[in-house]
């Protein structure tokens, strides 16, 4: 197991498979053209594994799969499969924006993908146009089908966005309740060189909170699992359907994160409000490269893992983080 200076260990990995996305979120992405990292220094599926690998040897049993947009990568799903029968006991996620699945379920579901977090701001289509870039709202409506349909999972990702999807609280509490599904609120994080943050489109998970009891009677979850990560939920009256707020900037939970993050390009980033990375696939490429070498790399990193509320407070207004979220992962 790895502990930290702060008495923190790590259970979960968050692994971006690429920086190439077929959106570009405001939150995320510059408008204008990006230059994706060249593909020599992207990690391979095997380095990957090896990653993968390492992490469940130092205790992470939980793997979260993100991008960009991890199905714009060749072969992801063969890869998913893959780590599937290597790993059986990982529990292993996905992160999509799910404009690429497109009667690719019953793949999925044989790949052994359970559940899929769907990043999905609004149910608007103008609106999501003006987020994303791209007009293909559509596409993600009927892969929530789609995927409830195979039997797959499906739990909503919504970035607060003032001036965006405000309005939109009692549309998502009924998606919730009709689907029977999460739908979780991120407050809007100024991460990232290319991220168009700003103040005025800040929205407060305590306001979403309020404003969402006001629609309705709402029943608190309480946390048994303590790996259950920083939402929180409340059950609609009467449905399955949950709505929930992760409060990434208002309330921090440093002092309970239990993440690791490698980025696409084989950097081993502890937080992600510090620049401070780790090259690991420098260590992979070695030529006389030893599992040993990665471990004590990821030791080291741990070790040394800060918390970042005092590096965002230090620079609160100010994007905290010099790289693209696309590269990183969320
Ligand atoms: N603030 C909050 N959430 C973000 N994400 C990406 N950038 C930001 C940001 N600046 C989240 C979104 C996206 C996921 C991959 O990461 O929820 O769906
Ligand atoms: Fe793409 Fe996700 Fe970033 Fe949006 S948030 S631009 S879908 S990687």
């Amino acid at each position: 197991m790895l502990m930290d200076r702060h008495g923190r260990t790590v259970s979960y990995l968050r692994l971006s498979v690429t920086d190439r996305c077929n959106l570009r979120c405001l939150y995320c992405r510059p408008a204008e053209s990006v230059s994706y990292i060249p593909h020599e220094q992207i990690l391979t599926y095997e380095e990957m594994t090896e990653i993968v690998a390492v992490a469940q040897s130092l205790g992470v049993h939980k793997v979260r799969l993100t991008g960009g947009e991890p199905f714009a990568r060749r072969d992801f799903i063969p890869f998913v499969a893959q780590l599937h029968e290597r790993f059986p006991g990982l529990d292993l996620r996905i992160t999509t924006n799910a404009t690429l699945l497109g009667g690719r379920m019953p793949e999925l579901k044989a790949a052994g993908i359970r559940t899929l977090n769907i990043s999905l701001d609004t149910l608007d289509a103008t609106t999501f146009a003006a987020i994303t870039g791209v007009d293909v709202h559509a596409k993600v409506l009927a892969a929530v089908d789609e995927a409830l349909a195979a039997g797959i999972r499906v739990k909503i990702n919504a970035v607060a966005l003032r001036g965006f999807n405000d309005t939109e609280l009692p549309a998502f509490m009924d998606f919730a309740r009709r689907y029977g599904i999460d739908v979780r609120f991120i407050e809007f994080m100024p991460i990232g060189y290319a991220c168009r943050w700003s103040e005025a489109n800040f929205w407060p998970a305590e306001e979403i909170v309020a404003a969402l009891q006001r629609l309705g009677p709402l029943l608190p979850e309480t946390n048994a699992d303590p790996h259950s990560g920083p939402a929180r939920m409340y059950r609609i009256a009467g449905s399955d359907g949950r709505v929930g707020v992760i409060s990434a900037v208002s309330h921090h939970f440093c002092a309970s994160c239990n993440r690791l993050r490698v980025t696409c390009d084989g950097r081993l980033r502890t937080c992600l409000f510090s620049d401070k990375d780790y090259d690991v696939l420098g260590v992979l490429r070695r030529p006389d490269y030893q599992r040993e070498m990665l471990k004590e790399l990821v030791a080291q990193a741990n070790e040394e893992k800060p918390l970042g509320f005092e590096l965002l407070a230090a620079r609160r207004r100010k994007a905290v983080c010099q790289r693209v979220m696309s590269a990183i992962g969320g």
